[in-house]
């Protein structure tokens, strides 16, 4: 058994829709962020009492329902569901109503970075998932709509190790380097990336 399987036993039991999704995901190669993940997001969100949260890359809503379980017992608030595809959109709707979480969940269709720039903040927590090209330009918009003491937490920071292979200089192994660099020599920021799964960068905003 490896470091990420052995953390996934240590998830509690979840409902029987949050494991269709992960085998819905495995069957078409979908990229969700998994239990061990969405676990780390959910406790992320009870701690730090989130009410409104932002997601930037939603897929067809495994994360969201991670959060909008927090916001849920947090007392209630939104959770932006944010896709650029109105399929994704649409299954995301089914899930989480199976899940019971449609009250916590407002859906939008778009480009995330877009969305976010006109949606007013500000939020408690965002989740930025997007292409990983476009994660240098997100964090100014990012930084305006979170609130002081607020939480960004990033996908994909270890990128599979292609941040570590030299020769690899694709503009999205490019883009977590360079977004790495940003927000760890930017001193508005506390961050730490936390090596589950595929490293989640957590970031609190001074
Ligand atoms: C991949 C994984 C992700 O979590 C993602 O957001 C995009 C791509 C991948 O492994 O290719
Ligand atoms: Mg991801």
């Amino acid at each position: 058994m490896d470091v990420e399987q052995y953390l996934e036993t240590l998830v509690p039991k979840r409902p029987a829709e949050l494991a269709a999704m992960e085998q819905r995901a495995r069957a078409i190669r979908f990229p969700i962020i998994g239990p061990a993940a969405g676990h780390l997001c959910y406790l992320l969100a009870k701690l730090s009492a989130a009410r409104r949260i932002f997601e930037m890359g939603s897929g067809f809503g495994y994360s969201t329902a991670w959060f909008a379980r927090a916001v849920q017992e947090n007392g209630g608030g939104t959770v932006f569901h944010v896709v650029w595809d109105a399929t994704l959109s649409q299954e995301a709707r089914g899930h989480l109503g199976v899940l019971g979480l449609s009250d916590v969940v407002h859906y939008e269709v778009g480009e995330a970075v877009a969305v976010l720039r006109r949606t007013d903040g500000p939020f408690d927590l965002i989740f930025n998932d997007i292409e990983k090209e476009g994660y240098p330009a997100s964090l100014p918009v990012i930084a305006e709509k979170l609130r002081p003491g607020g939480l960004l937490v990033t996908d994909n920071m270890l990128w599979r190790g292609r941040i570590f292979d030299t020769a690899d200089r694709s503009t999205a192994t490019e883009g977590v380097r360079e977004f790495t660099r940003l927000i760890t020599s930017d001193p508005r920021w506390i961050s730490s990336l936390v090596p589950v799964r595929d490293g989640l960068l957590v970031a609190l905003r001074r």
